[in-house]
């Protein structure tokens, strides 16, 4: 069999192939993998090599683009170059980064069959760069793994060319697979000065490129009911610093800024917090988890996880901060039991694609 290229670009991309990487290992099929380079510092990248135990990347591209169209370009024409050489089976990508949709298109051009991991999922929010991305890449694609049934329904109501298989998000797999060795290494909890916490992430373009939004969310943190543990994300940092208010967030007495966190840190911090708020795709799932099963509320004006929120651990409150304020509030005061099966899956999503390209190309 020719190797399935296995393609990341930015640090959820690393986690959720993690599990597809360890289950073509198993199955001994040959594989190549590529971190395309979207996210490059440490703690975004190679951090997440690490915590996951994963073999360095066979190629590892560099990066240098100033806009998305640029990112997406240089992506695209240094895929196709490796890809040139690799000669793959299939091309695996997965989620709806600028990476994925690069990826996919090079392989296109290459009449290389396109695999995307996570396919299906809609927001309907076209304000939104992931929307594109991902509606793009799954009319391109010719095996389609979908995590749930409201992906492979969205898929099927879209017509697209590509066949679709129910799998599961290997979003779930990887929390199973490293809960059990976060609880037993990660030291987080010794930095962590509050007995009870909110843990927040933000970083959606959407929200943080908008001053009027990142004011709102500086309102929610100075004047929330519980502590808040923030690691911050580089896009996030970038946007406090040119409007000059990084700073007062950083003074914050109820706010613990931290750096972009390792996996195993943030699964713990996850474990161990009250409520979660976040704009992020990956950390809705993720809460889910029977391991983890948290309340989310998530700060945006949709989802593509609606599954999460019909499931009742997200809430979508928007980016106003009275509404945020208010959902926090009663979040903090009620204690909500939470389903122990997750809408995403059982764990079981790597095996179950890794079992598909087998069967498919062997
Ligand atoms: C990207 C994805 C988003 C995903 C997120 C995961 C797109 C359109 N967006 O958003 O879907 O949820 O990754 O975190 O593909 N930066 C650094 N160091 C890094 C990476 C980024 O400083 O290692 C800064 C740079 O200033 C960069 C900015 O963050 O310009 C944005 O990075 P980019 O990868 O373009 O988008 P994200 O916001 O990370
Ligand atoms: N994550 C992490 N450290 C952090 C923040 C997030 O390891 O400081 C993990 C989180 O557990 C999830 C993924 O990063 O697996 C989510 O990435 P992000 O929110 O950047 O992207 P999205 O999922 O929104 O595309």
């Amino acid at each position: 069999m020719k190797p399935v290229v296995v393609v990341a670009g930015t640090r959820p991309e690393i986690i959720k192939m993690a599990p597809i990487i360890r289950a073509l290992k198993e199955a001994q099929l040959p594989y190549v993998f590529v971190h395309c380079g979207q996210h490059y510092d440490y703690n975004m990248a190679r951090q997440f090599i690490e915590n996951l135990e994963l073999d360095e990347p066979d190629y590892s591209l560099k990066i240098d683009a100033s806009s998305p169209g640029a990112q997406t370009a240089e992506i695209m024409a240094k895929t196709d170059q490796l890809l040139a050489k690799v000669e793959p089976s299939i091309v695996l990508v997965e989620g709806d980064t600028n990476s994925v949709l690069a990826a996919a298109l090079a392989a296109n051009k290459r009449f290389i069959p396109i695999g995307h991991v996570e396919a299906g999922l809609r927001s309907f929010d076209l304000r939104m760069p992931e929307e594109h991305n991902r509606r793009l890449t799954d009319h391109i694609a010719e095996f389609l793994f979908a995590p749930t049934e409201r992906a492979k329904s969205n898929l099927l109501k879209e017509n697209v060319w590509g066949k679709i298989f129910l799998t599961g998000n290997t979003a779930i797999d990887a929390v199973n697979q490293h809960l059990p060795i976060a609880e037993k290494n990660s030291q987080i909890m010794e930095k962590i000065p509050f007995q009870t916490f909110a843990l927040a992430t933000a970083h959606r373009a959407e929200n943080v490129d908008n001053v009027e939004v990142l004011e709102s969310f500086m309102e929610v943190f100075s004047k929330s009911p519980l502590p808040i543990v923030y690691p911050m994300h580089p896009r996030t940092r970038k946007r406090l610093q040119e409007n000059n208010m990084l700073a007062d967030m950083e003074a914050l007495k109820n706010v613990l800024v931290l750096p972009p966190l390792g996996y195993l840190d943030f699964l713990v911090l996850m474990k161990n917090c009250k409520l979660i708020i976040t704009d992020s795709g990956g950390i809705q799932e993720e809460a889910t988890a029977p391991g983890i099963k948290k309340r989310v509320l998530v700060i945006r004006l949709s989802t593509e996880r609606q599954e999460a929120v019909e499931a009742g651990f997200a809430l979508v409150v928007g980016t106003d901060s009275k509404a945020i304020l208010d959902a926090m509030e009663e979040a903090a005061a009620n204690q909500t039991t939470l389903p122990s099966v997750s809408p995403f899956g059982d764990g079981t999503a790597a095996q179950k694609t890794v079992d598909i390209i087998k069967k498919s190309f062997t």
